[in-house]
């Protein structure tokens, strides 16, 4: 009978110390989420500090000629080229954001097609 205890006790002892572990993983992971959150530029807040001047809100706008992002066919790659070098009027952006903002306000103009 106290085998059987003993036993019990060392069960019950090993499915603690397991759970502590799992919780312990648990919380780093999320942490370590939450710290890739940060680093993610935002890409609608990039377009609004620098393209809305000439894009307008919904990429419509066609200030200074800027084209119709809502009907523009330009693949990201092509949109991210863009941006890098300027067209036309537009300004090269390649000196003011850094590719990963490119690339990231690249997708956000995607979004405003229609
Ligand atoms: C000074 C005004 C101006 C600003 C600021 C500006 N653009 Fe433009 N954009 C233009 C003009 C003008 C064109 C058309 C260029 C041409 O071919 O003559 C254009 C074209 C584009 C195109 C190509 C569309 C197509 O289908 O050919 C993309 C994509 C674009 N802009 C994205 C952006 C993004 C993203 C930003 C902000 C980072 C931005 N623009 C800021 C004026 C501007």
């Amino acid at each position: 009978m106290k085998k059987i205890l003993f036993f019990l006790c060392i069960c019950a002892f090993i499915i603690a110390c397991g759970g502590e572990a799992e919780k312990k993983t648990a919380g780093k992971v999320a942490k370590k989420a939450k710290k890739a959150k940060e680093i993610v530029v935002d890409g609608v807040k990039i377009y609004k500090t620098y393209c809305v001047i000439c894009h307008g809100t919904k990429g419509d706008m066609g200030s200074n000629g800027a084209f119709n992002l809502q009907t523009s066919e330009l693949s990201v790659d092509e949109r991210k080229l863009v941006i890098k070098n300027g067209r036309g009027v537009m300004t090269a952006f390649k000196g003011i954001l850094k590719p990963e903002e490119i690339e990231a306000v690249a997708e956000y103009t995607l979004t405003l097609k229609k």
